[in-house]
């Protein structure tokens, strides 16, 4: 058994019996849940001029959040409502209360960017606007099945807003989920997802132990069996989490043209591009199916994520240690730190039309993926996996590389696909991902969408 594996084991008995019931009413249900397959989104940005309008607005659209106990609701449409740190005090929330944010949050991603990786063509001044800069107040995910459905819910934002003149959308970013699930590069997306506790939702991965609910949601303990810091008053900090938001751009022909200049045939090309991902294009994993694609394992959700790498694939041979899931998700691989302190709800969705099949050159259109993370805590998760596992390579022993497909390689970093009798090590990676705009976000409970409404001072 691998250490972690231990670790994860003695941490599940020891926590057994210690567990506080999720308070599933009181969360917002996109937090947890799934989305359908395949959807249709819209994501809106408001600003708030006039505290009063902002806290009616907040009342009227928690009205139209569904709890994560109503399921019902996922089969019409629904909206998730998250709130910047400028947001929470153009709402005028008491200065105690904000004071008790933590400093990542306070500070905003923009801030956080060199940090981040977010330099040169990354750098905030470089982002969409209003994306970055003190305007964000209020951001909305709007998802349906189906544009009729997103279009009742839309209209209903709209009249929330219609009479109250201190509230403006100052940004909207339409997204989708194709039926065949794939993101802008050819691949499945959405597949691991990890089990919550008291969430009734079964995670994807049945080697995978469920999490503790404080990983995600604040007011539980966490995977270490503390309760995480969490904002005051208990009315607005409990059932809340954060949500990190990034549009970035994908640029597919750059990719495509990568693969195609460095693979020796078209099977070799398809070969490459699953080493990247950890995955082939169907979502077959490369654990699972090293050698050549396997469409039925790629659909089949009860195998395509039921893999681990020690035991079966310490050296990467199937799977490259480098690779976007392995670096993603070590699970149990033996690397520098804990694994499981670092997981992440991932909502991911396309935005932008797909570039044709075949196609080499850049049409100049914008693409890529609105990614969505949901978890308690912006340092440990999201900040970790984007400076530690993302921008850097020590923590796999392989200090000048960065993840192939989502790092900032900028024509300078290398990739080692591990093989017999030897490795493959591509040279120059462009970067294929560019970050357009991003925002740290609070997620409140409905009793807390409730309280921000009734602020009275
Ligand atoms: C445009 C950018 C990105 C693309 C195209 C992309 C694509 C993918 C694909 C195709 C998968 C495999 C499907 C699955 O296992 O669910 C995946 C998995 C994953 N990605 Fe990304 N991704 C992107 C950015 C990111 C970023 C920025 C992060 C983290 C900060 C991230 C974290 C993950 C995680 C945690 C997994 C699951 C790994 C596992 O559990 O095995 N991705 N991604």
């Amino acid at each position: 058994m691998t250490p972690n594996a231990i670790d994860i084991e003695e941490r599940h008995e020891r926590r057994e019996g210690s567990e506080r019931s999720l308070e599933l009413h009181d969360l917002q249900s996109g937090i947890l849940h799934p989305r359908p397959s395949p959807y249709v989104g819209t994501y809106l940005v408001f600003r708030i001029d006039d505290r009063r309008d902002g806290r009616e607005f907040v009342g009227r659209l928690g009205r139209s959040v569904a709890s994560a106990t109503d399921w019902s609701a996922q089969a019409h449409a629904w909206l998730t409502v998250t709130i910047t740190y400028a947001g929470l005090e153009a709402l005028g929330i008491p200065q105690d209360s904000l004071d008790s944010f933590p400093p990542e949050f306070r500070e905003g991603m923009a801030a956080r960017a060199e940090a981040l990786g977010d330099v040169g063509v990354n750098a905030p001044e470089n982002w969409e606007k209003p994306l970055g800069t003190p305007d964000v107040h209020i951001a909305l995910a709007a998802i349906a099945p189906d544009t009729a459905r997103l279009n009742v819910l839309l209209d209903e934002v709209r009249s929330d807003r219609a009479d109250l003149a201190g509230v403006a959308e100052i940004w909207r970013q339409d997204c989708y989920a194709l039926p065949n699930e794939r993101e802008a590069f050819g691949f499945k997306d959405g597949i691991s997802h990890p089990a919550i506790e008291g969430s009734g939702i079964p995670g994807t991965n049945p080697k995978e132990p469920p999490f503790k609910a404080g990983e995600f949601i604040l007011g539980y303990p966490n995977e270490m069996g503390q309760l995480p810091p969490m904002p005051t008053p208990e009315v607005l900090g409990r059932n809340g989490t954060y949500v990190v938001f990034r549009k970035l751009h994908q640029n597919v022909a750059a990719f495509r043209q990568y693969l195609r200049a460095n693979a020796a045939n078209p099977e070799d090309e398809e070969l490459l591009a699953a080493k990247f991902v950890g995955r082939w294009r169907s979502g077959a994993p490369l654990s699972l199916a090293p050698d050549r694609d396997d469409p039925a394992l790629g659909a089949d959700a009860s195998r395509n994520n039921d893999f681990l790498y020690h035991e079966d694939d310490p050296r990467g041979l199937k799977c490259p240690i480098g690779s976007h899931i392995r670096r993603m998700n070590p699970r149990d691989a033996v690397v520098t730190g804990d694994v499981r302190l670092h997981r992440m709800i991932r909502r991911g969705t396309n935005y932008g039309p797909h570039l044709p099949e075949g196609v080499l050159e850049d049409d100049g259109e914008d693409r890529g993926l609105c990614f969505v993370f949901v978890g308690a805590s912006l340092t440990r998760q999201f900040e970790f996996v984007q400076k530690q596992w993302i921008n850097d390579g020590r923590f796999i022993g392989a200090p000048t590389e960065r993840d192939p497909l989502v790092g900032p390689n900028e024509g300078r970093c290398p990739f080692t696909i591990p093989a017999r009798p030897v490795r493959r090590r591509l040279q120059g990676l462009p970067t294929f991902v560019t970050t357009r705009g991003g925002e740290y976000l609070f997620a409140p409970s409905l009793s807390a969408l409730r309280w921000i409404a009734s602020l009275a001072s």
